[in-house]
């Protein structure tokens, strides 16, 4: 399927250029109408019947276990962010003395302090991996530094499928492959990739995948998805809610308190989460990813990024292989002589909204952007590298 640009679908003014998904999606139409429905039911809460607080989130399971490849739902929790799944997960790991936790260089403080709480409980230590220090094929000697640094003494390995803030690809097959011959759990931060490429529980096979709601799959802030595999099957969740026990559809029978869950990882559901609104908007905001695909997504945004990626590095930008990083989203490394304090001036003022780290830059992109706003960002970059 080729896809053809959606800005109709959303409220973006003309003279935006957003090229910063990764930080925050914007609504389209479908998203923004299911929210006002979800208000009008809790203006009139005599609306709202007892399958309003399970069914919709059912549905919304559902969709996102289509998404990723689960066929299972009930494998689906949905959590209000991904501090909140990873410290689920780590709640439910032992270690011993002595025992690793791998994590990536600079990987995003939501999939980090969890672990270094777990390894402090257990005189376990985190190991970093580094991003090599070499111009060429960093990205293929990064993944093969990750493999090498799985060894018996790793108990756990916590990474994204992306790295959030360059796009630099990992090789999950590979490394689950490894963590499966070493007895390590696998645990993927799914947020910065899930939804614009391609993620398959089936294929990577992950012990837990976490993932926020409110970037590529278009949900509210506050919305975040959960799969947990069999490890997890009988662990205990983070709070005791209602709602997660066997039954609680039963509203007569709920101080006949209930000691079993709902199967799999139902348990692990926030509390309130038949959230009217939230639900609402995340359902067609999963319904319309799903429709575009995210094969179709990322090769969008390689189609309306490539010639810009070219024009950037003639300018002295350094941007990854294409064969080691993403479309939708990717870093910028500024070439030495730019000043960075020009240039975002220079943006602010031409309204581009991209992402600053250090001398780098991240460009994320959807299916409201063209070739047109990449056209913009060469034409301020080439202006700013003239003054
Ligand atoms: C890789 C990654 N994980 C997680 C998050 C968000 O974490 P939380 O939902 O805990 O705020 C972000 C936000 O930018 C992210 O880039």
């Amino acid at each position: 399927m080729i896809l053809q640009h959606q800005k109709d679908l959303f409220d973006l003014p003309e003279d935006i250029t957003y090229l910063n998904i990764a930080s925050q999606s914007p609504i389209f139409k479908a998203i923004y109408d299911a929210g006002i429905n979800g208000l009008k039911q809790k203006s009139r809460p005599y609306t709202i019947t007892g399958s309003d607080y399970f069914e919709p989130v059912t549905e919304l399971k559902k969709l996102f276990a289509k998404l990723i490849e689960v066929d299972d739902y009930n494998r689906i929790a949905t959590i209000p962010s991904v501090s909140y799944g990873i410290a689920t997960v780590a709640n439910n790991v032992t270690l011993n003395s002595g025992d690793e936790i791998l994590v990536i260089d600079e990987q995003f403080p939501s999939n980090y302090y969890s672990w270094e709480k777990l390894a402090k409980k257990y005189n376990a230590t985190i190991k970093t991996i580094s991003a090599p220090n070499i111009e060429t094929d960093r990205v293929k000697q990064w993944n093969e530094n990750i493999l090498e640094a799985i060894t018996d003494k790793t108990a756990l390995v916590a990474m994204g499928n992306i790295h959030w803030s360059n796009g630099s690809l990992f090789n999950l097959k590979n490394i689950r492959k490894k963590t499966t011959q070493h007895n390590a759990l696998l645990v993927i931060d799914g947020s910065q990739s899930v939804g614009a490429l391609p993620f398959s529980v089936k294929d990577i096979a992950p012990d837990a995948l976490i993932c926020a709601g409110y970037k590529w799959l278009f949900g509210p802030y506050g919305c975040a998805y959960a799969y947990f595999g069999s490890y997890f099957d009988n662990g205990t969740p983070l709070e005791e809610n209602w709602g997660n026990r066997l039954d609680s559809e039963n509203f007569t029978g709920l101080t006949n308190y209930q000691p079993k869950y709902k199967p799999l990882a139902n348990r692990y559901c926030v509390g309130e989460s038949g959230n009217f609104i939230y639900i609402k908007m995340q359902i067609e905001a999963l319904k319309q990813v799903i429709e575009w695909t995210p094969k179709a997504i990322q090769d969008y945004c390689k189609s309306i990024s490539a010639k810009a990626v070219e024009e950037l590095k003639v300018l002295g930008c350094e941007i990854e292989d294409e064969n080691y990083r993403t479309h939708h989203l990717f870093g910028i490394k500024l070439p030495e002589n730019l000043n960075i304090a020009i240039l975002k001036s220079a943006l602010t003022e031409q309204n581009i909204f991209v992402s600053f780290r250090g001398n780098y830059i991240r460009i994320s992109c959807h299916l409201y952007n063209t070739a047109e706003d990449f056209s913009k960002l060469v034409k301020c970059m080439t202006s700013v590298l003239a003054k």
